[in-house]
C-alpha cells in the first residue's frame, strides 16, 4: 500500500463551522494571541486563556465532521493513510481516521501545567479553574502554544519524509515549524495542495494545486489517486 501523509490546517473544519485563524473573520481577530496562545498568557490570565479553549471545547460538542474529512478517512480504503494536523479539534477522528498525529496539542485533553506527562480526557467541555492533576496543580489546555516546543514534530517529520504522496490542505502554510513539514517530503513524491485561496509556496517539486474547499477538493482528490495510484 502506498503512504500518503496527510499535513491539514484550521481550512479542513471550516465547512463544519470552525473557525480558521488568519482569514478576515478568522479567530486572530477576535482575540490576540498574546492573550490567549502562550505561556505568558497562562501566568497572566489563566481564567482568561480557560475561557477561551472551553468556548473551542464546547462548539467541538456542536459540529460534525465534513465531506473533506470523510474523503481523506476513505482513503485508508486504499492506501496507508497519516494524517498529520495542526488542527486541536477530533473532526479527522470522528470521521474515522485512524492515525491522527496532532502537532498542536488537542483541545479533548487536558494537562498538569507541572508534569506534560499526566494528560487526561476531558468530559464534556469544561475545564474548570481549581479543577487538578495528581500532582495538585492546576490542569491547563493539552495545546502547543506559541513559544513551547512541539514535541511531536520530529515524528511528523519521518512521516513526511516517507510519504509516497503528500497532500497539504486548509492551511495558510504561516506557521513554523508546522509549515516546513511538506519540504521534507521526497522530493519525486506527487504533492497536491488543496486550498479557495492563492498560496506561495516556494522550492516544492511536483506541486499540484487545487484551488477549491476543502470539501469539495478533497472529494475529487480523493477519486484521482484512486484512479491513478491505488
Ligand atoms: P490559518 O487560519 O492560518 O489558515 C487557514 C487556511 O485555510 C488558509 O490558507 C485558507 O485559505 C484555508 N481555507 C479556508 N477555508 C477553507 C476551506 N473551506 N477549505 C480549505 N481551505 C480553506 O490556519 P492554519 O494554517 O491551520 O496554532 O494555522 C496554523 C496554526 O496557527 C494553528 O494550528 C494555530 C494557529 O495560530 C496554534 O494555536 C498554536
Amino acid at each position: 500500500m502506498r503512504k500518503i501523509v496527510v499535513l491539514s490546517g484550521a481550512g479542513v473544519s471550516a465547512e463544519s463551522g470552525i473557525k480558521t485563524f488568519r482569514e478576515t473573520g478568522g479567530l486572530w481577530e477576535e482575540y490576540n494571541i498574546e492573550d490567549v496562545a502562550t505561556p505568558q498568557a497562562w501566568q497572566k490570565n489563566m481564567e482568561l486563556v480557560q475561557r477561551f479553549y472551553n468556548a473551542r471545547r464546547k462548539q467541538l460538542l456542536e459540529v460534525e465532521p465534513n465531506p473533506a474529512h470523510l474523503a481523506i478517512a476513505a482513503l485508508e480504503e486504499h492506501f496507508d493513510v497519516h494524517v498529520v494536523t495542526q488542527n486541536i479539534d477530533n473532526l479527522h477522528e470522528r470521521a474515522g481516521s485512524s492515525k491522527v498525529l496532532h502537532l498542536h496539542g488537542e483541545l479533548t485533553k487536558s494537562r498538569s501545567s507541572v508534569d506534560p506527562e499526566l494528560i487526561y480526557d476531558i468530559n464534556g467541555w469544561e475545564i474548570k479553574m481549581g479543577d487538578l492533576c495528581e500532582k495538585g496543580s492546576q490542569l491547563r489546555p493539552h495545546i502547543v502554544w506559541f513559544g513551547e516546543m512541539v514535541p511531536e514534530l520530529e515524528n511528523a517529520a519521518r512521516l513526511a519524509q516517507t510519504a509516497d504522496i503528500l497532500i497539504v490542505v486548509g492551511t495558510s502554510l504561516n506557521v513554523y515549524p508546522a509549515a516546513s513539514l511538506i519540504h521534507y517530503a521526497p522530493y519525486d513524491a506527487p504533492k497536491f495542495l488543496v486550498d479557495p485561496n492563492e498560496l506561495f509556496v516556494d522550492g516544492v517539486t511536483n506541486l499540484t494545486f487545487i484551488k477549491e474547499k476543502a470539501g469539495v477538493g478533497m472529494p475529487e482528490l480523493r477519486e484521482k489517486l484512486i484512479a491513478d495510484w491505488a
